[in-house]
């Protein structure tokens, strides 16, 4: 077996130490590579995908929209989101799931958190896969506010605008799904996290924990960062590619490990 992931840059994935971390302990024969597509190349490894030279893939910046148009079908969170992170053969048709929204999901459903308002930081790519999948009643705020207006049409959920200050008590979870604190662009997430008591969330695992996270523990908050979901979003693909469910604890063990 042999599966990859493709991006454009792709240099620092830690998605092939993960899923050879599972091939292995699964007693699997199989590896997992990194492939850095140029924007003219993302055909040619479709067909490598159509003439089973790779097993299945995943997909990252800047493809998750571009892939969709070289496959045969979406699973409906995939659908939904309009992006793409999992390819995978089911039969004779290449699939293409989504499996952010549901990695961050289950992430979230560890914490035992009420989940009953939610606020959204972003309204980009990862914004549209996590928003269908959260139950509870779902607002979005972005630095563009008309995008999130969009979103919050599209989703049926609500829009904030933009602000350096938000009121944070009408929320127990607060999930920051832009790229504020992503190394390198350290910048500074514009949120005052006092009045509040809600689970603050960051999908970003570069750096764990991110300076948001940090603040939301030196106030007291509980926190979840973004290894959780990364692992479970790569575990959720390892599915659709073995037919086999990976080893947890191990996969969180090892990112957090690299991640030191
Ligand atoms: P991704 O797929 O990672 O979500 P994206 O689709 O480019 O990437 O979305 C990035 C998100 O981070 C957007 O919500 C973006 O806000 P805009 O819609 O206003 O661009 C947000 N973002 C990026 N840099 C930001 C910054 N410095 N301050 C606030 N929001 C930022």
């Amino acid at each position: 077996m042999h599966f990859a992931v493709i991006g454009h840059p792709i240099a620092h994935s830690l998605s092939p130490m993960l899923h050879e971390t599972w091939l292995k302990a699964a007693g699997l024969f199989g590896c997992y590579t990194m492939v850095d597509v140029e924007a003219d190349a993302l055909e040619s490894l479709v067909m490598r995908l159509r003439n089973r030279q790779l097993d299945g893939i995943n997909v990252t910046i800047p493809y998750k929209t571009a892939i969709i148009p070289f496959l045969d079908r979406l699973e409906p969170a995939a659908a939904r989101a309009g992006a793409v992170n999992t390819v995978y053969w089911d039969g004779d048709e290449l699939v293409g799931a989504n499996t952010d929204g549901i990695g961050f999901a289950r992430a979230l459903a560890t914490q035992g958190t009420t989940t009953t308002n939610l606020l959204v930081i972003g309204a980009g790519g990862a914004a549209r896969g996590i928003i269908p999948a959260l139950s509870g009643r779902v607002t979005v705020m972005n630095r563009t506010d008309a995008t999130a207006q969009q979103v919050a049409t599209e989703f049926g959920c609500n829009s904030i605008p933009w602000s350096t200050v938000v009121d944070l008590t009408p929320y127990d979870v607060v999930i920051n799904t832009t790229s504020v604190g992503m190394a390198p662009h350290l910048e500074v997430m514009p949120i005052e996290l006092t009045e509040t008591t809600a689970l603050i969330c960051d999908i970003i695992y570069r750096p764990t924990p991110t300076r948001l996270l940090r603040e939301a523990t030196a106030s007291g908050l509980a926190t979840l960062d973004g290894v959780l979901m990364f692992v479970l979003q790569a575990a959720e693909a390892f599915e659709r590619f073995t037919g086999q469910k990976p080893d947890l604890a191990l996969g969180e063990q090892v990112i957090r490990k690299q991640l030191e």
